[in-house]
């Protein structure tokens, strides 16, 4: 594993490894031993071309706290904006001693004439693909289930919202399909079911209450205004919450013992409701703890592979 563009690319083997180590980081709250601070002497670039909270941070505690350095470059205060391509940026931080590169790109595709542009020792990481991809946000997902539930052959996980330009519905469905889910239910309005042949073994629902019933994950997404051309079939906030919010009413379809995940950011009142969010089912800020264990262990691992 030198590049991790798509979660598709990993088999159960490797996504059980990567979740025991990112477990383990847990167990000691996230901060290594001295012997695991095995990114010592290298340098990370975190190229965010899209905006972000969660992803970026975690990605440089993850990556300082393992002993790298860490330099952060977004679009708007880079030579990008001076019309630099990406992998003449790329090539020039590789000049600077750059070998960890976590991208966030709103272009299809793009990461394949990365890696072919590339030093032979350096790491591309998808943080964000435009609507296609977003694997440690799939990753992080898998652990938070596995640390409530244990058995994915056993689950129902229902995701709601705008799957058609989620890359987070996209990234989680492979990872729970690795996983061999038994069931995976996708509840959309109409205008945001996705391609039905990325989800091959999901079945769709355009009725909340429906998908919902005997759920033992729910996962609640943001609908991608950024990535809508016409906002015009998109329904309201005020309809869309009245039909596709989440409410604790709403959850009493779902098994007693449901988790509510959102991979923030979250528009509280459209797609999840106050009491919801903070409530006794929500485990959407143990996400973002598990996202820094996560990116600790996908680049211990990365680094651990490399010939000594
Ligand atoms: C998501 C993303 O960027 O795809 N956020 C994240 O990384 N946690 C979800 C979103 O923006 O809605």
């Amino acid at each position: 594993m030198k590049h991790l563009l798509y979660l598709k690319e990993l088999n159960q083997e490797i996504i059980l490894q990567l979740l025991d180590k990112a477990e383990s980081f847990l167990s000691h709250n996230n901060y290594p031993t001295e012997k695991e601070k095995i990114l010592q002497g290298t340098i990370l670039a975190n190229l965010f071309f899209e905006p972000s909270t969660r992803t970026r941070s975690s990605f440089q505690i993850a990556a300082t706290r393992l002993g790298a350095d860490v330099i952060n470059i977004d679009e708007e205060h880079s030579a990008r904006a001076k019309g630099e391509t990406v992998i003449d940026t790329i090539n020039t931080l590789e000049a600077m001693g750059v070998s960890y590169f976590v991208i966030r790109h709103r272009e299809r595709n793009i990461f394949e004439k990365m890696i072919k542009s590339t030093n032979p020792g350096s790491h591309i990481i998808n943080a964000g693909e435009s609507d296609e991809s977003h694997p440690t946000q799939g990753l992080l997902d898998l652990l938070t289930i596995r640390k409530h539930t244990k058995n994915f052959d056993r689950l129902k996980v229902a995701i709601i919202g705008d799957i058609k330009h989620s890359r987070v519905a996209r990234s989680l469905t492979e990872g729970l399909t690795a996983m061999s889910v038994k069931e995976l239910t996708l509840i959309t309005p109409d205008e945001f079911k996705p391609n039905m042949e990325h989800y091959p073994n999901a079945s769709h629902s355009n009725n909340l209450d429906e998908g919902l019933t005997n759920a033992d994950v729910v996962v609640a997404l943001r609908v991608q205004t950024e990535r809508i051309k016409s906002l015009r079939a998109a329904i309201g906030p005020k309809d869309y919450f009245e039909n596709y919010g989440l409410t604790e009413e709403r959850l009493l379809s779902c098994k007693d013992n449901v988790i509510v995940m959102h991979p923030g950011p979250m528009n509280r009142g459209v797609e999840i409701s106050n009491a919801v969010a903070d409530g006794i089912h929500s485990v959407i800020k143990e996400q973002v703890t598990n996202g820094i264990a996560t990116r600790m262990a996908l680049l211990s691992m990365m680094q651990e592979q490399l010939p000594t």
